[in-house]
């Protein structure tokens, strides 16, 4: 039976385990866009950059107004954020417009989001990407499956990198 103090040292133990595995991990965009703009942007991140986003000189703005997205982000709604989930948002966008919507059209049809799958069916493995279910070569398997020319499967090669990369982990 723990007396008070101790139970108090124990939450405290808690708490800053939590915050150091916390801080170890990747800031996952897909998570802040969970949290910070899907109660009003019912589309995904991806969606969302494809939709209302552009890239002109390799910075990201509002396509309507050509304003910053970094401003925009500042600014939004009442929206507050941390410098490193703004930058891991602007990260995703950026990726996003690079991706051009190549899984939704080519994949979607039978599967669901790319977050979702990459997550959840793929791994790396010795900086391959495998699937777990059977330790099958994605990149190979691709070439004979689901109808992506060679240039759309690095694309995908490098989106679902990116989702393993950026996850926060269960
Ligand atoms: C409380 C609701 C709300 C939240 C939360 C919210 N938005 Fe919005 N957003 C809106 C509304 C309403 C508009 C359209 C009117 C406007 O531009 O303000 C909009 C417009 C936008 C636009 C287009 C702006 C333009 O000028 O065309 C972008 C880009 C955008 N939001 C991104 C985001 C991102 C990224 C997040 C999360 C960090 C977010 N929003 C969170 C309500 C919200
Ligand atoms: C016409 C439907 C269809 C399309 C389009 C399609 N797939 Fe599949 N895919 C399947 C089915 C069915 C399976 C086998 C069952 C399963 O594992 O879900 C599969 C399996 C896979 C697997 C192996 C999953 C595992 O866990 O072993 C990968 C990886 C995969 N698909 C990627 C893709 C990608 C990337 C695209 C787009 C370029 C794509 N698929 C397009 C139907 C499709």
């Amino acid at each position: 039976m723990l007396r008070m103090p101790d139970l108090a040292a124990v939450a405290a133990l808690t708490l800053a385990l939590i915050l150091a595995g916390g801080s170890a991990r990747a800031v996952d965009p897909y998570q802040i866009y969970e949290q910070h703009c899907h109660k009003c942007h019912f589309e995904h991140g991806a969606d969302l950059a494809m939709q209302k986003l552009r890239s002109v000189n390799g910075a990201l703005q509002v396509a309507r107004t050509g304003r910053p997205i970094g401003r925009l982000l500042r600014s939004h709604h009442g929206e507050r954020m941390q410098a490193a989930e703004s930058a891991a948002l602007i990260e995703l966008f950026a990726s996003a417009l690079r991706w051009g919507g190549v899984y939704e059209h080519r994949c979607m049809r039978c599967h669901e989001r790319a977050v979702s799958f990459a997550r959840t069916r793929l791994k790396l493995e010795d900086d391959r990407l495998v699937t777990h279910a059977n330790g099958r070569d994605v990149e190979q398997f691709l070439a004979t499956h689901g109808d992506a020319s060679s240039a759309e499967i690095v694309t995908l090669l490098e989106m679902f990198r990116f989702q393993l990369r950026t996850s926060a982990g269960p």
